[in-house]
């Protein structure tokens, strides 16, 4: 999935430092600030026992489905009490044969029809276009069916996580915007016309089944133990809730109050202590002091809102840290665009072995 600072460009040279410094299969990863899952679902297949956590929703449904689950869901009550699904003999999975079922279901004019498309929006003061109609109308229809087949318990917790994580794995290819979902395109984007459709997911990651937590990350440091504790909090200002808001609705499927031009739902509890240049270093203190690991790895950049002096001179109290420097070909434009003047901006990673 697009995702500010989504690492799955990065897992090897993750993976590569941290063999370096001993980290093996088998032991415990824990992913503290999990976004897409990507880390967790990388070092889960290599044969970690993963835990993991973020204090976004979908974020939590994408680990629970990644990390969390129990190998290919087989809907077995679902298939019992719809036999109609199970009647495309060239499709392989009940997992396809379900989404087949909810691609073809007709569409709804719930929620995010409602405030997030231009067709649903036509009569009320604030206009919205992320969607095109008949995208919300299905956004509507397949979240509101998934929410009640899991209260009748036709799918159990594993299913039910696995298709959330498809709806919100597959609305980012259908949604009229340039990245986040803090504003939409004025016109429609090719992408927005086209018809949605569920996309299975990725479910090949074998590996011992982890868990996931829905937390503010900072709140449960007392309680982590693990061999390695990887942090790849926000780096920047820009909080994750408000750019993420609409995947966080259709994963909660709860009828926020929403408000502005891009019908933002309340987010005061999932601020980030991270996108605060003061209480980034505190936070990042805490942790590095609180939580018991044998190898805390943080990623980070060099245009992050903490200083390289700052992290490395937190972390030095608790142990030998270092840092190493990727070339990930970023680059920073100065204010006139003058190509000879861009800078690289490194992405790093810093390791702290405890004393
Ligand atoms: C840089 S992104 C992580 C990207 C992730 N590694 C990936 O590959 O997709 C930072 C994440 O930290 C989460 N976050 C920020 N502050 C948090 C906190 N205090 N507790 C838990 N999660 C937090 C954000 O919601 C966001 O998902």
């Amino acid at each position: 999935m697009r995702f500010i600072g989504n690492k799955t460009k990065l897992l090897s040279y993750i993976n590569d430092i941290l063999s370096k410094h001993d980290a093996l299969p088998g032991s415990h990863f824990f992913d503290f600030f999990a976004g897409t899952a990507s880390v967790g679902k990388y070092f889960k297949k290599k044969g970690y026992i993963v835990s993991s956590s973020d204090i976004l929703y979908f974020s939590y449904v994408l680990q629970r489905a990644y990390i969390g689950n129990t190998g290919q869901p087989e809907f077995k009550e679902l298939l019992n009490v719809l036999p109609e699904i199970g009647s495309n003999k060239l499709i392989s999975s009940n997992y396809e044969l379900v989404l087949e079922y909810l691609n073809d279901i007709p569409g709804e004019q719930g929620f995010i029809y409602q405030n997030y498309t231009e067709e649903g929006t036509k009569d009320s003061p604030q206009k919205r276009m992320f969607f095109k109609g008949d995208n919300g109308k299905k956004i509507d229809a397949v979240r509101r069916t998934i929410e009640e087949w899991h209260i009748n318990a036709f799918i159990n917790e594993d299913e039910y996580y696995v298709l959330l994580a498809t709806i919100v794995e597959s609305v980012p290819f259908y949604a009229n915007i340039s990245g986040v979902y803090a504003a939409f395109l004025k016109s429609y984007d090719p992408r927005a016309k086209k018809d949605l459709m569920l996309r299975p997911i990725d479910l090949s990651s074998t590996g011992p089944v982890g868990e996931a937590f829905n937390v503010n990350s900072m709140e449960i440091i007392d309680d982590i133990d693990t061999d390695i504790l990887y942090l790849d909090p926000p780096y920047n200002a820009r909080q994750y809730a408000p750019n993420y808001h609409l995947l966080e609705t259709i994963a909660r499927y709860d009828n926020p109050t929403i408000k502005g031009v891009a019908g933002i739902r309340p987010y005061a509890d999932q601020k980030s202590e991270f996108c605060n240049k003061a209480t980034a270093i505190v936070a990042l203190d805490n942790i590095a002091k609180t939580a018991k690991y044998k190898i805390l790895a943080l990623s980070y950049n060099t245009e992050g809102i903490m200083a390289q002096q700052d992290i490395l001179k937190t972390l030095s109290q608790y142990g030998e840290a270092q840092v190493y420097e990727v070339d990930y070909r970023r680059f920073k434009s100065n204010s006139n665009g003058n190509s000879e003047k861009k800078t690289h901006i490194k992405e790093q990673l810093y390791i702290l072995k405890p004393f």
